[in-house]
Protein backbone atom coordinates (compact mmCIF):
# COMPACT_ATOMS: atom_id res chain seq x y z
CA UNK A 1 0.00 0.00 0.00
CA UNK A 2 1.23 3.01 -0.84
CA UNK A 3 -0.29 6.47 0.24
CA UNK A 4 -1.50 9.53 -1.51
CA UNK A 5 1.23 12.02 -1.21
CA UNK A 6 3.95 9.33 -2.63
CA UNK A 7 2.17 8.52 -5.98
CA UNK A 8 4.23 9.31 -9.21
CA UNK A 9 1.67 12.15 -10.59
CA UNK A 10 2.11 13.82 -7.01
CA UNK A 11 5.72 14.29 -7.19
CA UNK A 12 7.64 17.61 -5.59
CA UNK A 13 4.42 18.77 -3.59
CA UNK A 14 6.71 20.17 -0.72
CA UNK A 15 6.12 23.36 -0.44
CA UNK A 16 8.85 26.01 -0.79
CA UNK A 17 8.84 28.85 1.88
CA UNK A 18 11.84 31.40 2.73
CA UNK A 19 15.05 30.11 4.29
CA UNK A 20 16.13 31.41 7.88
CA UNK A 21 19.74 30.67 8.02
CA UNK A 22 21.87 29.30 11.04
CA UNK A 23 25.37 29.49 12.18
CA UNK A 24 26.73 25.76 10.94
CA UNK A 25 25.56 22.93 12.78
CA UNK A 26 24.54 19.12 13.02
CA UNK A 27 21.20 19.74 11.76
CA UNK A 28 20.62 16.43 9.81
CA UNK A 29 18.14 14.40 11.88
CA UNK A 30 16.28 11.76 12.25
CA UNK A 31 19.37 9.45 13.56
CA UNK A 32 19.25 6.62 15.82
CA UNK A 33 19.44 6.80 19.11
CA UNK A 34 21.55 3.70 19.77
CA UNK A 35 22.20 2.29 23.57
CA UNK A 36 26.15 1.41 22.70
CA UNK A 37 27.71 -1.44 25.13
CA UNK A 38 31.34 -2.07 25.86
CA UNK A 39 33.69 -3.26 28.54
CA UNK A 40 35.62 -6.71 28.17
CA UNK A 41 34.79 -8.10 31.99
CA UNK A 42 31.40 -7.85 33.81
CA UNK A 43 32.79 -5.37 36.53
CA UNK A 44 34.15 -2.57 33.26
CA UNK A 45 30.60 -3.09 31.37
CA UNK A 46 28.85 0.02 30.49
CA UNK A 47 26.54 0.91 28.42
CA UNK A 48 26.76 5.06 26.41
CA UNK A 49 23.75 6.36 24.11
CA UNK A 50 24.99 8.07 20.67
CA UNK A 51 23.43 9.53 18.00
CA UNK A 52 26.32 10.12 16.29
CA UNK A 53 26.28 7.06 14.17
CA UNK A 54 26.05 5.19 10.94
CA UNK A 55 26.48 3.01 8.03
CA UNK A 56 30.15 3.92 6.14
CA UNK A 57 30.41 0.82 3.79
CA UNK A 58 28.62 -2.43 2.72
CA UNK A 59 31.44 -4.55 1.75
CA UNK A 60 32.95 -5.05 4.61
CA UNK A 61 30.19 -3.99 6.58
CA UNK A 62 31.38 -0.69 8.35
CA UNK A 63 29.50 1.77 10.64
CA UNK A 64 31.15 4.57 13.71
CA UNK A 65 30.27 6.01 16.75
CA UNK A 66 31.65 9.33 17.75
CA UNK A 67 32.41 9.61 21.42
CA UNK A 68 33.49 12.80 23.39
CA UNK A 69 36.94 11.85 25.15
CA UNK A 70 35.57 12.86 28.71
CA UNK A 71 32.99 10.10 28.42
CA UNK A 72 33.14 6.92 30.80
CA UNK A 73 33.19 4.66 27.75
CA UNK A 74 35.43 7.06 25.91
CA UNK A 75 38.49 4.88 27.70
CA UNK A 76 37.04 1.78 27.21
CA UNK A 77 36.36 1.20 24.14
CA UNK A 78 40.04 2.70 22.97
CA UNK A 79 41.61 0.69 25.03
CA UNK A 80 39.44 -2.83 24.02
CA UNK A 81 38.69 -1.53 20.54
CA UNK A 82 35.75 -2.98 20.42
CA UNK A 83 31.74 -2.34 21.23
CA UNK A 84 28.50 -3.11 20.45
CA UNK A 85 25.43 -0.99 18.92
CA UNK A 86 22.45 -2.14 20.26
CA UNK A 87 19.12 -1.11 18.09
CA UNK A 88 16.58 1.03 20.52
CA UNK A 89 12.74 0.61 20.68
CA UNK A 90 10.00 1.89 22.27
CA UNK A 91 9.96 -0.22 25.63
CA UNK A 92 13.78 0.40 25.30
CA UNK A 93 13.42 4.24 25.09
CA UNK A 94 13.45 5.37 29.14
CA UNK A 95 16.93 2.87 29.64
CA UNK A 96 17.78 4.65 25.94
CA UNK A 97 17.52 8.57 27.60
CA UNK A 98 18.80 7.36 31.16
CA UNK A 99 22.07 5.80 29.79
CA UNK A 100 22.74 9.07 27.99
CA UNK A 101 22.29 11.14 31.09
CA UNK A 102 24.00 8.73 33.69
CA UNK A 103 27.65 8.17 33.77
CA UNK A 104 29.33 4.97 34.17
CA UNK A 105 31.68 6.06 36.68
CA UNK A 106 28.59 6.61 39.17
CA UNK A 107 26.47 3.37 38.16
CA UNK A 108 26.26 -0.21 36.68
CA UNK A 109 23.65 0.63 33.81
CA UNK A 110 22.90 -2.82 33.14
CA UNK A 111 21.93 -3.24 36.91
CA UNK A 112 20.32 0.07 36.93
CA UNK A 113 17.92 -0.55 34.02
CA UNK A 114 17.40 -4.06 34.38
CA UNK A 115 19.32 -4.90 30.90
CA UNK A 116 20.49 -8.86 30.45
CA UNK A 117 24.40 -8.78 29.58
CA UNK A 118 24.43 -11.43 26.67
CA UNK A 119 27.54 -13.16 25.39
CA UNK A 120 28.49 -11.87 22.08
CA UNK A 121 30.15 -14.10 18.94
CA UNK A 122 33.22 -12.25 18.23
CA UNK A 123 33.66 -9.62 20.63
CA UNK A 124 34.30 -9.60 24.59
CA UNK A 125 31.78 -6.64 25.02
CA UNK A 126 28.68 -7.47 25.45
CA UNK A 127 25.06 -7.35 24.16
CA UNK A 128 22.01 -6.00 25.35
CA UNK A 129 19.72 -9.07 24.89
CA UNK A 130 16.87 -6.85 25.56
CA UNK A 131 17.74 -5.28 22.19
CA UNK A 132 16.41 -6.35 19.07
CA UNK A 133 19.50 -6.52 16.80
CA UNK A 134 23.04 -6.15 18.11
CA UNK A 135 26.04 -5.76 15.93
CA UNK A 136 29.44 -6.24 17.30
CA UNK A 137 32.05 -4.07 16.02
CA UNK A 138 35.75 -3.86 16.08
CA UNK A 139 37.62 -0.74 16.17
CA UNK A 140 39.76 0.02 12.69
CA UNK A 141 40.67 3.28 12.87
CA UNK A 142 40.22 6.46 16.03
CA UNK A 143 40.11 9.43 14.00
CA UNK A 144 40.02 12.63 16.44
CA UNK A 145 37.67 15.66 14.63
CA UNK A 146 37.59 18.14 17.53
CA UNK A 147 34.92 17.98 20.36
CA UNK A 148 34.36 13.79 19.82
CA UNK A 149 36.21 10.98 18.01
CA UNK A 150 35.15 8.85 15.59
CA UNK A 151 35.26 5.14 15.94
CA UNK A 152 35.41 3.41 12.76
CA UNK A 153 34.70 0.00 12.77
CA UNK A 154 33.88 -3.04 10.89
CA UNK A 155 30.68 -4.59 11.85
CA UNK A 156 31.97 -8.30 12.69
CA UNK A 157 29.15 -10.14 13.16
CA UNK A 158 24.66 -9.58 13.74
CA UNK A 159 22.55 -10.98 16.43
CA UNK A 160 18.76 -10.47 15.59
CA UNK A 161 16.23 -11.09 18.14
CA UNK A 162 14.52 -14.68 17.16
CA UNK A 163 10.97 -13.59 17.69
CA UNK A 164 11.23 -11.09 14.84
CA UNK A 165 11.63 -13.69 12.36
CA UNK A 166 8.28 -14.91 10.21
CA UNK A 167 7.57 -18.08 11.24
CA UNK A 168 6.46 -18.35 7.67
CA UNK A 169 9.23 -16.51 5.24
CA UNK A 170 11.86 -16.66 7.62
CA UNK A 171 12.03 -12.80 7.23
CA UNK A 172 13.09 -10.34 9.81
CA UNK A 173 10.38 -7.36 10.72
CA UNK A 174 12.53 -4.78 12.08
CA UNK A 175 9.71 -2.44 11.90
CA UNK A 176 7.72 -5.08 14.49
CA UNK A 177 10.27 -3.73 16.92
CA UNK A 178 9.07 -0.19 17.06
CA UNK A 179 12.31 1.47 16.72
CA UNK A 180 12.45 4.81 17.78
CA UNK A 181 14.04 7.80 15.88
CA UNK A 182 16.19 10.68 17.45
CA UNK A 183 14.52 13.78 16.27
CA UNK A 184 16.59 17.40 17.28
CA UNK A 185 16.80 16.74 21.13
CA UNK A 186 13.18 14.28 20.92
CA UNK A 187 12.27 10.70 20.47
CA UNK A 188 9.43 9.70 18.30
CA UNK A 189 8.50 6.48 17.20
CA UNK A 190 8.45 5.63 12.91
CA UNK A 191 5.25 6.31 11.48
CA UNK A 192 3.45 4.72 8.66
CA UNK A 193 4.96 2.64 5.73
CA UNK A 194 4.86 4.66 2.63
CA UNK A 195 6.61 2.75 0.03
CA UNK A 196 9.80 0.30 -0.53
CA UNK A 197 13.02 1.20 -1.73
CA UNK A 198 12.28 2.19 -5.32
CA UNK A 199 9.02 2.32 -5.57
CA UNK A 200 8.80 5.41 -7.74
CA UNK A 201 10.28 4.13 -10.56
CA UNK A 202 8.29 0.62 -9.90
CA UNK A 203 5.55 -0.38 -13.02
CA UNK A 204 2.46 -1.32 -11.92
CA UNK A 205 1.37 -5.12 -11.68
CA UNK A 206 -1.75 -5.83 -13.61
CA UNK A 207 -3.92 -8.08 -11.40
CA UNK A 208 -4.60 -11.63 -12.95
CA UNK A 209 -8.07 -12.07 -13.48
CA UNK A 210 -9.46 -14.55 -10.58
CA UNK A 211 -10.97 -17.95 -11.89
CA UNK A 212 -14.64 -17.53 -13.28
CA UNK A 213 -14.49 -13.95 -12.88
CA UNK A 214 -16.21 -11.94 -15.40
CA UNK A 215 -13.86 -8.17 -16.30
CA UNK A 216 -14.92 -5.37 -14.52
CA UNK A 217 -18.00 -3.90 -16.51
CA UNK A 218 -16.71 -0.60 -19.04
CA UNK A 219 -19.24 1.96 -19.01
C1 LIG B 1 19.95 10.80 22.69
C2 LIG B 1 21.38 10.93 23.13
C3 LIG B 1 22.40 10.88 22.19
C4 LIG B 1 23.74 11.00 22.57
N1 LIG B 1 24.71 10.91 21.62
C5 LIG B 1 26.01 10.98 22.00
C6 LIG B 1 27.05 10.81 21.02
O1 LIG B 1 26.79 10.59 19.83
N2 LIG B 1 28.33 10.85 21.44
C7 LIG B 1 28.66 11.08 22.76
O2 LIG B 1 29.86 11.14 23.11
N3 LIG B 1 27.69 11.24 23.71
C8 LIG B 1 26.39 11.17 23.35
N4 LIG B 1 25.41 11.31 24.30
C9 LIG B 1 25.77 11.56 25.70
C10 LIG B 1 26.25 10.31 26.44
O3 LIG B 1 25.40 9.22 26.20
C11 LIG B 1 26.27 10.63 27.96
O4 LIG B 1 27.22 11.65 28.21
C12 LIG B 1 26.50 9.43 28.84
O5 LIG B 1 26.15 9.79 30.14
C13 LIG B 1 27.93 8.95 28.80
O6 LIG B 1 28.02 7.80 29.60
P1 LIG B 1 29.39 7.25 30.18
O7 LIG B 1 30.06 8.37 30.94
O8 LIG B 1 28.97 6.11 31.06
O9 LIG B 1 30.22 6.83 29.03
C14 LIG B 1 24.06 11.19 23.94
C15 LIG B 1 23.03 11.24 24.89
C16 LIG B 1 21.71 11.10 24.49
C17 LIG B 1 20.62 11.15 25.52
Amino acid sequence: MTLKYVKKGNRAKQPVTEKVIWKPGTMLYPLPAVMVSCGSTPDEYNIITVAWTGIVNTNPPMCYISVRPGRHSFDIIKKNREFVINLTTRELAFATDWCGVKSGRDFDKFKEMKLTPGKAQKVQAPLIMESPVNLECRVTEIIPLGSHHMFLAEIVSVNASAGYLNPKTGAFDLSKTNPILYLHGKYYETGDFIGRFGFSVQKKKKKPLKKNKKPPHKL
